[in-house]
């Protein structure tokens, strides 16, 4: 049998663990042929046509939708937290102005873990209000990355402004416009959790070593960064410029493909129809451009979607739709990935949690395909 590097993998070998059922979930269900999702029990299309962001994360960490009382002392914890240790704050300032942004919000995150005071805790409680410090402090990090290295004074949380809002207003120094802080608040409901998607599985992971929240969520960034996964939505931006004119669309992706590139924001492990974020974030990316009088990155964005349906069958993801969104809010693209984090902080602790509550250590095997008995030779004679 073929042995080397890039050798096929014997038969057995399940490679990306395609298909395999590593844990029993109650937060996400994703039916990839029907195309539905559901964030414990609720649709997501009812909670993105009806809900903030903030029920969102309550939902998904309590299993239910909060009640006004609930929700409230929810919206307060979270605003009380948004502040960053001041030694978190100087990190982020002094990152390379270069840094990527999801570089430097990684590295900030685990150094949260340093002045969280109640890092070594790993009891629910302690678990719960480290998954609101983490939600409302990513925003604020986020936020604070781009005022640093575009020579700005970050911006103090407005304690009066929901999730959405808040975060816009950190990241503009103005007060956002209400149909401005609805787009956000309904991507961040849309990203808020995936089930086992790769970082949320990098999470569960670190935490089902009994490790720590702050260790487990510096996992889950490190993962989400790569073009496969939440890096997606900045790359699908990138072509859409490179594009230019809804005319060169077809060409440019055609060549691509012939050039067997695969065409960022299409394709999914799970879903083999319309994934169902993608059609609130195409509708938002078509009301967003017109707006903005920039509709011709919709126009792209539906050209290339056609174009890849017809061509090689293949839908379109989160992350498509969601770059020209970013983009008509102004978004600069190195934020679209730390903006996805933004939300999915929310699932990666629901998920810490919930591993936690059943928790056993996640240690797959490898199947063995290298050279056996082999014997030492002495560094002379190699
Ligand atoms: C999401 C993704 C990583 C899933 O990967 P996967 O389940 O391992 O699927 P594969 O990469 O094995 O793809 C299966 C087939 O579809 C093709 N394909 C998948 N995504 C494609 C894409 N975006 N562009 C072109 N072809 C693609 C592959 O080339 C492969 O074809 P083949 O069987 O002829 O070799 C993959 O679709 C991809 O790389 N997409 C682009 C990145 C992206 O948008 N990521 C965000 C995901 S939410």
């Amino acid at each position: 049998m073929q042995s080397g590097p890039g050798a096929p993998a014997p038969a057995h070998v399940i490679e990306g663990l395609e298909g395999v059922v590593a844990a029993a979930s109650r937060i996400c269900f994703v039916d990839g042929l029907e195309g539905r999702l559901l964030y414990q029990g609720y649709d997501i299309h009812d909670l993105a046509a009806h809900g903030t962001f903030e029920e969102v994360a309550y939902l998904l960490w309590h299993g239910e939708l909060p009640t006004r009382p609930q929700l409230d002392a929810l919206r307060r914890d979270l605003a009380a937290a948004r502040a960053l240790p001041e030694p978190v704050a100087t990190l982020v300032a002094a990152a390379p102005r270069d840094a990527l942004p999801i570089d430097v919000l990684r590295t900030a995150v685990s150094a949260l873990g340093l002045h969280d005071p109640e890092a070594r805790d790993n009891s629910r409680p302690a678990n719960l209000r480290k998954a609101v410090r983490l939600t409302a402090q990513i925003a604020t990090i986020v936020a604070a990355i781009d005022r640093v290295r575009t020579g700005q004074t970050p911006v103090a949380p407005d304690p009066g402004l929901g999730h959405a809002a808040n975060f816009l207003a950190m990241l503009w120094g103005r007060r956002p416009d209400e149909t401005s802080v609805r787009a956000v608040d309904v991507a961040l409901i849309l990203h808020a959790d995936h089930e086992l998607n790769a970082s949320t599985f990098s999470a569960r992971v670190t935490a089902a070593t009994l490790s720590d929240m702050h260790s487990a969520i510096t996992s889950a960034l490190g993962t989400l960064k790569g073009p496969l996964h939440g890096g997606a939505n900045e790359a699908v931006m990138r072509i859409l410029l490179q594009i230019g004119e809804p005319s060169r669309a077809v060409p440019t992706i055609r060549e691509m493909l012939a050039a067997g590139k695969k065409i960022p924001g299409f394709g999914h492990r799970v879903y083999k129809t319309e994934d169902p974020r993608a059609t609130h974030l195409r509708r938002m990316s078509e009301e967003l451009g017109r707006r903005t009088g920039q509709l011709k990155w919709f126009e792209i964005s539906r050209a290339i979607e056609q174009f890849m349906l017809q061509e090689k069958r293949l839908h379109c993801n989160v992350d498509f739709y969601s770059a020209s969104c970013y983009y008509a809010l102004g978004i600069p693209l190195d934020l679209f990935t730390p903006l996805f984090a933004v939300s999915r902080i929310s699932g990666w602790t629901a998920h810490v949690l919930e591993q936690l509550a059943d928790n056993r250590l996640i240690r797959p095997r490898a199947e063995y395909v290298g050279p056996r008995n082999r014997t030492y030779v002495p560094l002379e004679k190699r």
